[in-house]
């Protein structure tokens, strides 16, 4: 099996150093650039915005994997994409209407991904998968950091991974929340094929995140 792909989640970096610890990531191998987006109102907590991703963008070539947990969505795909945002991930709860926002996403040329909160069923992806590039399962309720991994969405994984295959399409299936060594593992094996990791990356600073990112790979 392929090591999975490492998409740190910057929550958990020193925001006061943001584009170091963007820059410190890139270079330890991480392949994609998580940014957790969160409003107060669909999720309890406030981090960033469309500016500090463009504050970032130059800091990096890797793929910038942008998760909103903002409701309304629609009104700031523009300035997210704009910004620089290379994948955009929604929320079906956050609304008003799914397919329409994962539509405009593509429109604006960006990749769209559909994230199913923990309660959230496979079934959701039913109408919606033929039209997107990524399903991010989230593996925590969407908020914070440094929570434990829900193990029941292992089997949410696995049900992904085969709707997934029978489209034949290029779809990630990326899972976030509570990843660890070991979580890890468990997720790659259910059919997961890039893993968001904040605390798991960023524990230990700098001079670890290189060690941190191959333990999570398995390839350490
Ligand atoms: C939770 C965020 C996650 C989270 C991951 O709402 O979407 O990206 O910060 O953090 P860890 O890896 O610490 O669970
Ligand atoms: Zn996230």
């Amino acid at each position: 099996m392929a090591a999975p792909l490492i998409s740190p989640s910057i929550l958990s970096a020193d925001f006061a150093r943001l584009g170091d610890e963007v820059r410190a990531i890139d270079a330890a191998g991480a392949d994609w650039i998580h940014v957790d987006v969160m409003d107060g109102h669909f999720v309890p907590n406030i981090t960033i915005g469309p500016g500090v991703v463009k504050a970032l963008r130059p800091h990096s070539a890797k793929p910038f994997d942008v998760h909103l947990m903002i409701a309304p969505i629609d009104p700031y795909l523009e300035a997210f994409a704009a910004a620089g945002a290379d994948i955009i991930t929604v929320h079906p709860e956050a609304g008003p209407h799914i397919h329409r926002t994962v539509q405009a996403i593509r429109t604006l040329g960006k990749k769209a991904g559909v994230a199913l909160n923990p309660g959230t069923p496979a079934k959701t992806l039913d109408y919606l998968i033929d039209e997107i590039d990524l399903v991010l399962v989230m593996s925590v309720n969407p908020g914070f950091g440094g929570q434990s991994f829900i193990t029941s969405q292992l089997r949410k994984i696995e049900a992904v991974r085969k709707m997934i295959d029978k489209t034949g399409n290029p779809i990630h299936l990326e899972v976030d929340g509570g990843i660890d060594v070991v979580t890890a593992r468990q997720c790659s094996d259910a059919g997961a094929d890039v893993l968001v990791a904040g605390t798991a990356t960023f524990k230990g600073g700098p001079s670890c995140y290189a060690a941190n990112i191959a333990a999570l790979k398995g390839t350490d």
